[in-house]
């Protein structure tokens, strides 16, 4: 066992051999079903078309380094990406290989065009390498040991009062909205424990934002790519935000980030990376984008999770989410755990999120029926579990 000490083990005993669609194989040969998608990564399960794309890719050629010589695959991948996000025509994609670094080019591209202090929410995730670790504070272990320089976090994420916060605390008390650079936020915070925002906090928050001249950044790297029903999640809060930033299921799998403004306007090496637009990653991000443009409706995911979830199972004490992406919140993390174990033996594979809640995140293209049989299962052991520990607490 060489692996870093700070890699965890989610499901015991379960080593992975293969995948075919939505479920996974362990090395025995027993099939798991799929409600976590690599935490929001492969939106279209194990897909051998984006599989097939890569490999076409690496026959033809399997190295180019985007940020220095001209290929297809970035070019086309830069330019799609500008038209589903709907960003003007002049937006430029910087590449990357992760989220966090996705987020550490926006931060830099932040300061490239203001420079100041930024603002970031607390429960945020937005990636754990050092120069975007401040901005997470979702989990104390991200954090701990590092003596690190904190921006100024703004509680109550999702609901207005943060609005009235950033205005009365921070402008008024901490320091001036001319100080600021930029503000960084995911869309629905996911690690924190899927907090899906009222309606018009991030109408408000952008309002807020352009009025003070403060650059707006939407962390989109886990909501992105249809997970909350449009391509991005800005688009379901009727706002534009100043910079995006996405990763994840760019690709369906291969590693890849992309940075996208119409800000970008620093010169020649001020930005690059050996792997960053990596051309089998964008092949692969071209075909997934095909994919989900032409198959992907996650309306019936939405729904069946949906009903489920509401119906008010204990020990649930709360459920939040939206499109495909939800969570059910329970007294504590240990009933949080017992349940997802207990869940996990049915041989269906979900994973912890927030304080003690448990996320329900499937590939886009699950079957309906798979996923109704999988939530009745989920329901049923949760009222078990339930009925166990509630005189208890
Ligand atoms: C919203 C968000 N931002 C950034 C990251 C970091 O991405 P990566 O692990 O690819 O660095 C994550 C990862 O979970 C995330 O959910």
């Amino acid at each position: 066992m060489n692996c870093s000490p700070s890699y965890c083990n989610l499901f015991p005993g379960f080593e992975i051999s293969h995948a075919k669609g939505h479920k996974l194989i362990s090395i025995d040969g027993e099939e798991y079903l799929d409600l976590f998608a690599n935490f929001g990564v492969t939106n279209l399960g194990h897909d051998t078309r984006v599989a097939q794309a890569a490999k076409d890719q690496i026959d033809k050629c399997m190295m180019i380094m985007t940020s220095d010589l001209i290929n297809r695959p970035a070019y086309q991948l830069a330019e799609k990406l500008v038209e589903i996000t709907k960003f003007p025509p002049h937006s430029k994609v910087c590449f990357g290989n992760s989220g966090a670094e996705a987020n550490e080019i926006a931060i830099k591209l932040a300061h490239w065009n203001i420079k100041g202090i930024g603002l970031s929410f607390i429960n945020a995730f937005h990636g754990r390498t050092l120069g975007i670790l401040k901005h997470s504070a979702s989990k104390k272990i991200h954090s701990q040991g590092f003596q690190i320089e904190r921006p100024i976090y703004i509680p109550h994420f999702g609901d207005l009062f943060a609005i009235d916060y950033i205005e009365d605390v921070i402008f008024k008390k901490l320091c001036d909205p001319s100080e600021i650079s930029y503000l960084i936020t995911e869309p629905i915070q996911i690690e924190g424990g899927v907090v899906v925002p009222e309606k018009d906090f991030h109408k408000k928050l952008a309002k807020l934002c352009k009025e003070n001249e403060i650059l707006l950044i939407f962390d989109e790297v886990q909501t992105g790519f249809k997970r909350t029903g449009k391509f991005f999640a800005f688009q379901e809060f009727g706002i534009r935000p100043d910079i995006i930033t996405l990763g994840k299921a760019i690709a369906n799998g291969f590693p890849l980030s992309a940075t996208i403004s119409p800000l970008m306007t620093w010169g020649i090496g001020a930005q690059g990376s050996t792997f960053g637009g990596s051309v089998v990653s964008c092949a692969a991000s071209l075909k997934t984008i095909e994919i989900l443009e032409k198959e992907v409706d996650i309306s019936a995911i939405e729904r069946i999770i949906g009903n489920y979830l509401r119906q008010d199972t204990p020990p649930i004490v709360g459920i939040s989410g939206m499109g495909a992406i939800w969570s059910m919140t329970f007294p504590n993390q240990e009933i949080a755990e017992e349940v997802r174990l207990e869940i996990f033996k049915k041989k269906i594979l979900t994973i912890p999120c927030g304080e003690s809640s448990i996320r329900i995140e499937p590939p886009l293209t699950i079957d309906p029926e798979e996923l109704i049989m999988a939530m009745e299962t989920i329901c049923k052991i949760t009222k078990e579990v339930g009925n166990r520990v509630i005189k208890y607490l």
